[in-house]
């Protein structure tokens, strides 16, 4: 093995029954370099982070760190050994503050009597300033934002001094230039000498920061270099960027209904002493396509529970003319308003089929099977995956599956809340045609959450810019540039 090579992987491979995950892949990573890895969902990137970090056991391969095989320790050892993983979904201690998360992460198990030690509080108080938490150490996760979340999970790593840290998509969901704090912070890392192993999505951010990229395909290595050389590469452009999304809006006068199927007239809604949102209003016609655009934070998810009948409001919300507060969740899902919603809720025990079932029980055995066989056809790899278990899904097979449950309940109105979080640019363009197959053939109207406007914006008849729990901006996607962007961006 080359001296200056920090992480060495040789012929690392990971079978669950019949699949194989992880192909046989070799890489290696230096002191101070990040390594890009990109792929499309489900195609082993998270895997093969689990099998360095010993929480799951390869089937085959070597993983030298500094010359030792680690391949196959249990994950307590690979973290002791200088590994640090941060993982692409959030778990924090929830009855613990900011603060005592960080504190937990510092302390080897058997040292957590030293929990009051004046030099473990500074520290952890150092690290959550450097990570952006400064001003919530004294809070407890559930009530901090996304962002804040996966700045946790990066206080976390840090605090164990890792020499390699493995990073699982830590931009989904974030905003620019919450993006642009985190790449911060990982380049921090490079600078203090550290390996970084980098999964994440959003192609742009990557390749501005990583100094090579490895590209994966079903589980094998398919293209390896530059950014740019990567990027280039006919066979990742083919399955993994896609092509362009493009698509025309039409304007608000070509929907002919007098009344919209849904109005939210002046609704306001607080948590407690916190205002999420204040005196919204906004409608969708029959057949319209409407996106909500606005940070993290400015109030999307909760206008969106407000409609679903998920939180008490002031105000009034009209389905068809008919007011809905009265109504349970469930009375307003059956009336066709579904909301996929950000968190997703999965039966993760139940099989993908089974949970496409659960959203088209009501429908006649028929209906259900035609329906079922449309939304495999769309999301083919939830055929491949269909007697799997949801949890044990990737990132993004996950939303496909949750918006295809949506789907499946055959909605009116159908509520995507941050449809894009985790997927592959090219389940983008997949799901960007699915959206345009449906404007174009079916009545459904779309009410559409994203801080991602390049999404957002194509796939919008109208658009509605929240800004801090209010409506700060309605207009069509092509004055948004124009009128918008500079108080959103
Ligand atoms: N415990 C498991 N049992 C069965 N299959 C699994 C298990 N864990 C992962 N898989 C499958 O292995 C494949 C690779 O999953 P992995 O999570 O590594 O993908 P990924 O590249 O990280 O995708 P994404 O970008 O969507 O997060 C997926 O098809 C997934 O369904
Ligand atoms: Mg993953």
């Amino acid at each position: 093995m080359r001296s200056d090579v920090m992480l060495d992987v040789t012929g690392l491979t990971k079978r669950f029954g019949g699949l194989v995950a992880v192909r046989d892949l070799s890489f290696s990573i230096r002191p101070g370099e990040i390594l890009g890895l990109i792929g499309p969902n489900g195609s082993g990137k998270s895997t093969a982070m689990k099998l360095i970090m010993g929480v799951e056991r390869p089937t085959a391969g070597t993983i030298l760190l500094d010359g030792e095989n680690i391949a196959g320790l249990p994950s307590h050892k690979v973290a002791r050994k200088g590994v640090g993983l941060v993982f692409q979904h959030s778990r924090p201690l929830h009855r613990q503050t900011v603060l005592e998360n960080i504190k937990v992460a510092l302390l080897p198990d058997s040292l957590l009597r030293l929990f009051a030690d004046p030099h473990v509080d500074g520290q952890a108080r150092a690290i959550a300033e450097r990570v952006g938490l400064g001003k919530v150490m004294e809070r407890k996760p559930p009530t901090l934002p996304f962002a804040d979340l996966r700045r946790l999970e990066l206080a976390k790593a840090i605090a164990r001094h890792p020499k390699l840290v493995l990073v699982d998509e830590p931009f989904a969901g974030l905003t620019a230039s919450e993006t642009r704090e985190f790449s911060e912070l990982i380049r921090g890392f490079r600078e203090e000498g550290r390996a970084v192993l980098l999964v994440d999505h959003n192609v742009k951010s990557v390749s501005a920061l990583v100094d090579r990229v490895l590209a994966m395909y079903l589980g094998e290595r398919i293209a390896e270099g530059s950014a740019a050389q990567v990027m280039a590469d006919p066979t990742v452009r083919k399955v993994y960027l896609g092509g362009a999304i493009t698509t025309v809006a039409r304007p608000e006068s070509s929907f002919k209904d007098v009344t919209p199927v849904l109005q939210v007239d002046n609704v306001s809604v607080s948590y407690g002493k916190a205002q999420a949102l204040q005196g919204a209003s906004i409608h969708v016609h029959e057949g319209e396509f409407v996106s909500v655009v606005g940070l993290n934070g400015a109030g999307k998810t909760t206008l969106f529970n407000a409609i679903s009948g998920l939180v008490p409001y002031a105000g009034e919300i009209r389905w068809e003319g008919k007011p809905l507060k009265a109504l349970s969740p469930a009375a307003i899902a059956r009336t066709g308003l579904v909301q996929c919603p950000e968190t997703r809720e999965l039966f993760g025990d139940m099989s993908v089929r089974e949970n496409l079932d659960l959203g088209g029980h009501f429908l006649p055995p028929k209906e259900r099977e035609e329906r079922l066989e449309w939304l495999l056809e769309l999301f083919p790899i939830l055929r491949a995956r269909r007697a799997q278990m949801s949890r044990t899904l990737s990132g993004g097979e996950q939303q496909m599956l949750a918006i295809a449950r949506a789907l499946m309940m055959k909605p009116r109105l159908l509520i995507l809340d941050e449809p894009t979080l985790g997927l592959a640019p090219v389940i983008l363009e997949t799901l960007s045609k699915a959206l345009e197959k449906l404007r174009a053939t079916t009545p459904i109207s779309v009410l559409l959450g994203e801080q991602n406007v390049t999404f957002a914006l194509p796939h919008a008849d109208r658009v509605y810019v929240l800004d801090h729990a209010r409506i700060a901006w309605e207009g069509p996607p092509g004055r948004f540039e124009a009128e918008a962007a500079a108080t959103y961006l």
